[in-house]
């Protein structure tokens, strides 16, 4: 994670021929190279503003619009690339992959000094930079220090009141989840009923994957605890998935692919009707990193409710990892944090005040939820379960209180979703010292919302009450 800080703060302005396009210092020799074109789908969304939002389809017509300079930037990539290598055959000629959600072109085998020449033509590049690669969030294992697993389920879900909320009626049902993650083993037992059976995979890693698989058992784990039939907080649910991490990382052209696949899995042969409710996100890293903000204004343009982990860098203040250190009222999206079964925050659990250039001292952590030593699904047989911990495991917990929140009432908004949790959120009145949570502005005299647990752990029946 430091390292990938480094990659992004190391960046220096050319010279005033070039005004506007900032090419990193680490773009040398030949590499992939990351052209970032304006305008961001961020600002493209906020001229349009929320109230006059356009339809999905509308919507991803527009961005796509920009794609013209960008077919016109590929070709002039390609031709530079051919002037420097008159005779052929010497260096590769350049393949390039262009993503509305992020408006960038991703272009393999660039030489560098055909960028600044490039830079001049194309006033609408913003910078040059090399692609990054996250780390897939580390697994804590912690000793176990309170009692798990009762009645035979995950304690999590005894805790959070899933089973009282299911004996309402509210389980799921009607609702789609989808997570960005090594893949899901769709043959287990815990999820080989309830895969939605059309438009329900895209593996931008290996595009001849065509039914799900999971390369590290990370992902089938985080599903389990969303929609697992015995594991999961919402079992009634149907689930998609996108291979969004390799088997060690998390590259960031994939996980912009994969934002971009779920926006509209169906490519708008079905008006994006088939995108996800719910999507849970098990990766993150640096602080700042603003790579995915357009895809987070794209899902919350349309709608879809969506949560982050905070982050495994606790317990000192301000390591709340990227996107979850984002502004969570302008970009749409819950950063979740990780308690054990005694309701204490979790010590790997990362913390507030953000320390986003453009979210400075915002509120870290929007809610808690179990994610210390949590039994799911795991991918080395369709009967294999592993128990980990971390606050990957408690994310999932959240996208499956989302789905069981809409499964009450599908009309509801994702604010409304994120409104019922956080206003229902059981808040332990012991936890009182403000040096504890990390001082936290926005507290009110009980201590909450504060950077350590947001607003409270997450009570799913109080929140299912309230909708
Ligand atoms: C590149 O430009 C985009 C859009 O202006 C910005 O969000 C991002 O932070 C920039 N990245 C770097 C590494 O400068
Ligand atoms: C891609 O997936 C196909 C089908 O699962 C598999 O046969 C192939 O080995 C994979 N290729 C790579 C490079 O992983
Ligand atoms: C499961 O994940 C492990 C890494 O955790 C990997 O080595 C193994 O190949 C995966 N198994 C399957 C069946 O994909
Ligand atoms: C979910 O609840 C519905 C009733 O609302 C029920 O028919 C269904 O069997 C339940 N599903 C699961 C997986 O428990
Ligand atoms: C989506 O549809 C367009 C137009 O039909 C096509 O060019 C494109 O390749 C499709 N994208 C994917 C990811 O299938
Ligand atoms: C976060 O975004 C909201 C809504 O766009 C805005 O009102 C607020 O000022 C922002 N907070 C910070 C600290 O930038
Ligand atoms: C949910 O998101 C968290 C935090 O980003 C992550 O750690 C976890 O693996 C994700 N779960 C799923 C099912 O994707």
């Amino acid at each position: 994670m430091a390292i990938l800080r480094i990659l992004l703060l190391v960046v220096v302005t050319t010279s005033s021929a070039w005004a506007g396009c900032t090419i990193s210092k680490d773009v040398k020799g030949t590499s992939t190279v990351v052209f970032t074109l304006s305008p961001t789908p961020t600002e493209v969304i906020n001229q349009l503003g929320m109230s006059n939002m356009l339809s999905p389809v509308a919507l991803i017509d527009k961005l796509q619009s920009y794609s013209d300079t960008a077919n016109s930037l590929m070709k002039t990539v390609t031709d530079k690339m051919k002037a420097l290598n008159p005779f052929g055959s010497l260096l590769p000629i350049p393949e390039c992959r262009y993503y509305w959600i992020s408006n960038q072109l991703f272009c393999d085998n660039v030489n560098s000094a055909i960028i600044a020449p490039i830079c001049g033509m194309f006033t609408t590049i913003t910078n040059v930079t090399n692609p990054i690669s996250l780390p897939l969030p580390q697994l804590d294992s912690i000793p176990l220090t309170c009692e798990n697993d009762l009645d035979g389920r995950p304690w999590g879900l005894e805790k959070i009141q899933a089973p009282e909320t299911w004996a309402l009626g509210y389980n799921g049902t009607g609702v789609v989840v989808a997570n960005i993650d090594t893949g899901v083993r769709y043959t287990h037992v815990e999820l080989r009923d309830n895969m939605r059976p059309f438009f329900n995979w895209f593996d931008p890693y290996n595009f001849s994957t065509n039914v799900p698989s999971d390369t590290n058992g990370h992902g089938s784990h985080t599903m389990g605890t969303m929609v697992g039939k015995n594991v999961g907080v919402a079992p009634g649910a149907t689930w998609i998935a996108c291979r969004g991490c390799g088997t060690a990382s998390c590259d960031n052209e994939q996980l912009l692919a994969c934002g971009q696949f779920l926006s509209c899995p169906d490519n708008k042969t079905q008006s994006c009707s088939t995108r996800p409710d719910v999507i849970n996100n098990s990766w993150g890293g640096g602080i700042g990193n603003t790579f995915y903000l357009g895809v987070l204004s794209v899902w919350k343009a349309m709608g879809i409710s969506f949560f982050f982990s905070s982050g495994n860098s606790g317990p000192a203040c301000s390591t709340v990892m990227s996107p979850a250190d984002s502004n969570y009222t302008k970009y749409g999206h819950l950063s979740v944090g990780s308690t054990a079964c005694n309701d204490k925050i979790a010590s790997y659990s990362s913390t507030g005040p953000s320390q986003a250039a453009d979210y400075m001292a915002g509120l870290g952590v929007q809610i808690v939820v179990p994610g210390s030593n949590v039994r799911s699904a795991w991918n080395t047989s369709d009967t294999a379960y592993n128990t980990i911990s971390g606050t990957s495991m408690a994310s999932p917990h959240s996208t499956g209180a989302g789905a069981v929140i809409l499964s009450k009432n599908k009309a509801l908004t994702p604010e409304q979703v994120y409104a019922a949790m956080m206003s229902t959120a059981y808040r332990d009145p012991a936890i009182t010292n403000s040096a504890a949570y990390c001082t936290s502005s926005s507290a009110d005299l009980s201590g909450y919302p504060n950077n350590v647990y947001g607003y409270g752990r997450v009570n799913l029946l109080e929140a299912v009450k309230v909708v």
